[in-house]
């Protein structure tokens, strides 16, 4: 059984004094978990504050994206030792957002991973496809293609400390979610290229979620599939309610809420 994971992604959004309030309002209102992982991905300049916020409770804290060396000449960068300090165990990776407008490149992206990994940093790499590539039928090629060259390099024991998360471009921020269907079969080929990555039995327990318009009203249908491991969520993450219901949906899915 793999424990469900519920991301929230708030990207370039949140002062610190919107941070610390939201991080409250999503700390409040999950204590009832139940065997659900939670963790909330903030901008930078927000991570010590929300890490004061989280701190002693079950909500993890995550990134948005980090640089592949320790320390050195780059400015502008955050290294993964400096949010190892902040208490960060969770970093976001190859988001497409940062693939289109950073021209991150899946080198990059596998530099990143590994980084992540030396560092104890869980890696949440993160695939998909485009509305284009999916009309041409590649969807598959696409993604393959990002797994391989982002997990290049990476011994096999050591893809049991990665997340994948499937996001098709095109659901992302459009309120057009992928269907359960769609999700599950490039869930279940990503498992199956994990197998042959690694083995079998890695591959079963590395979690793969999905993102792309994941609200309250689709979060039941999404991770009753035995194949969704949980979700990457952009927008709803912004409002400490929605992103409580999300995770409330997640966890009677997964076996009851606490006090339930
Ligand atoms: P969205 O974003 O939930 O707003 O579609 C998801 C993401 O980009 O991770």
């Amino acid at each position: 059984m793999r424990t469900p994971l519920i991301i929230g992604n708030w990207k370039m959004h949140a002062t610190i004094s919107e941070a610390r309030a939201l991080a409250t309002g999503v700390r409040d209102g999950a204590k009832r978990l139940g065997d659900v992982e939670v963790v909330l991905c903030p901008p930078f300049t927000a991570l010590a504050a929300v890490s004061e916020v989280l701190a002693g409770g079950p909500v993890g804290l995550g990134a948005q994206n980090c640089h592949y060396e320790s320390s050195g000449a780059h400015t502008g960068e955050i290294s993964p030792t400096m949010l190892v300090d902040l208490g960060v165990r969770t970093v976001l990776l190859g988001h497409s957002e940062r693939r289109r407008d950073q021209g991150e490149t899946d080198d990059l992206i596998n530099r990143k991973v590994r980084a992540g990994l030396a560092h104890g940093v869980t890696p949440v790499l993160c695939v998909g496809e485009t509305d284009e590539e999916r009309r041409q039928g590649l969807t598959f090629t696409t993604v393959e293609g990002q797994l391989r060259a982002g997990l290049a390099g990476v011994p096999a024991e050591a893809v049991a400390g990665i997340v994948l998360a499937y996001e098709p471009v095109w659901a992302i921020g459009t309120g057009v979610n992928a269907t359960p269907i769609q999700a599950v079969e490039v869930h279940g080929y990503l498992r199956g290229l994990l197998s042959e990555l690694a083995s079998k039995e890695i591959a079963q327990g590395v979690r793969i979620l999905y993102g792309g318009s994941v609200k309250p009203d689709n979060t039941d249908a999404l991770i009753a599939q035995a194949e969704i491991d949980g979700a990457l969520v952009g927008g709803a993450s912004l409002n400490a309610q929605s992103f409580v219901a999300i995770v409330e949906h997640a966890a009677r899915a997964s076996g009851g809420l606490k006090g339930d």
